[in-house]
């Protein structure tokens, strides 16, 4: 069937409490076996290393089942077919989908959980498909055009800006023409989305004051804000918006370790005065549409107008330690974690 006769998998060993510890994951190996009918084994060659995956491993009601304790983590990737008795699938294509934080995924090639589906290798390299081209960038385009619903000369805010889906969001306003304001941790990062990305201006978080940023780089206030982060920073721009604003809530990375209740914004009433709204989305409702801004930022890449940077860590074994990044700042671009070869 294949040369490797293992696999190895990081499973959940305890829920977390604030920062996952090594405690927290429990590493297996366990045999591969034979394929069944319409099955397929998939090589995972990069997994995508996400925010979300935090709130995963917590108990309770969310948009998606907790993972279980002793379940392999839930990871989205790109694979390699290495074996195929589906005729869905064929050995060497490559797929995208929910492989889950493991060496190998086995089981019926047409898995809903998983939703394999091929991606081009030859078309951009497959960490993209894991960033503009996957779920960030999806994330990105639908929340910012469909909640944000942007005009041309607006002005748009967006937290965690070098990040996966503060990128696409800038770059997306950017082409609509709207007024670009990042917001993001240390002077690397707002110079990389600033020159390279080419937002009109970049407030450090880290650095200085965000209200201070944001009466000199908003000077007209606030019609978007797409808000990755929550907490403080949600908070201050609740005092800078202007009349029919939107707020798009995609994300609250500051609270997702939080040993004490998540802090809501206490300036809401903002929302009353301006008559704004504060929407919150998530990216599997849009699933029907994603060819559409896959092929439209696919585009803006070939032309030259859209760039994207990932931060790709080496080995499975480095997992634990990868997720952290995240919640410390220390990636710059979409996370992914490279497990084998292409
Ligand atoms: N609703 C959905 O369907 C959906 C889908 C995908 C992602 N999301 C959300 O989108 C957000 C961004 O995700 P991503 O994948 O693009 O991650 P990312 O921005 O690539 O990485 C996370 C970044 O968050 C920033 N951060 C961490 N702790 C912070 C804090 N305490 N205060 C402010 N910023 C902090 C860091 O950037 P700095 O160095 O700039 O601080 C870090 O690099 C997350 O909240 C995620 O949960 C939502």
């Amino acid at each position: 069937m294949t040369a490797a006769a293992t696999n190895r998998q990081f499973r959940l060993a305890a829920r977390p409490v604030g920062m996952p510890k090594p405690s927290d994951w429990k590493v297996t190996t366990e045999p591969l076996r034979d394929l069944a009918d319409g099955e397929i084994l998939v090589k995972t060659l990069y997994l995508s290393l996400d925010p979300a995956m935090r709130g995963w491993m917590n108990e309770g009601k969310s948009y998606i089942r907790p993972v279980a304790i002793d379940e392999v983590m839930r990871a989205g990737g790109i694979g390699k077919v290495v074996a195929s008795k589906s005729d869905k699938f064929a050995v060497g294509d490559v797929v995208s989908g929910g492989l889950g934080v493991q060496e190998y995924w086995i089981g019926a090639a047409n898995d809903k959980t998983a939703a394999f589906y091929k991606v081009d290798p030859k078309a951009a390299p497959l960490p993209k498909y894991l960033n503009a081209l996957g779920m960030p960038g999806m994330t990105a385009y639908f929340g910012l055009l469909d909640i944000g619903q942007p005009k041309a000369g607006e002005t748009v805010v967006v937290s965690g800006a070098a990040g996966a889906v503060g990128q696409t969001v800038g770059q997306v306003a950017k082409h609509k023409g709207c007024r670009v304001v990042g917001i993001a941790g240390g002077k690397d990062k707002c110079d990389f989305v600033v020159k390279e990305l080419g937002f009109d201006a970049c407030i450090d978080y880290k650095g200085g004051s965000v209200k201070d940023g944001l009466k000199e780089h908003c000077p007209n206030g606030v019609d978007i804000y797409f808000d990755n982060v929550g907490g403080d920073i949600l908070d201050t721009v609740l005092t800078r918006i202007n009349m029919k604003a939107r707020i798009i809530i995609c994300g609250a990375i500051s609270q997702y370790n939080n040993t004490t209740p998540v802090k809501g914004p206490s300036n809401y009433m903002s929302l009353l005065v301006n008559r704004a709204r504060m929407e919150g989305m998530v990216v599997f409702d849009y699933a029907d549409r994603y060819h559409i801004a896959a092929a439209e930022m696919a585009k803006w890449m070939l032309e030259g107008s859209f760039k994207t940077k990932e931060d790709v860590v080496d080995g499975l074994d480095k997992f634990p330690e990868a997720l952290l990044m995240l919640f410390e700042g220390k990636n710059f671009g979409k996370l992914v974690l490279q497990v084998a070869k292409d």
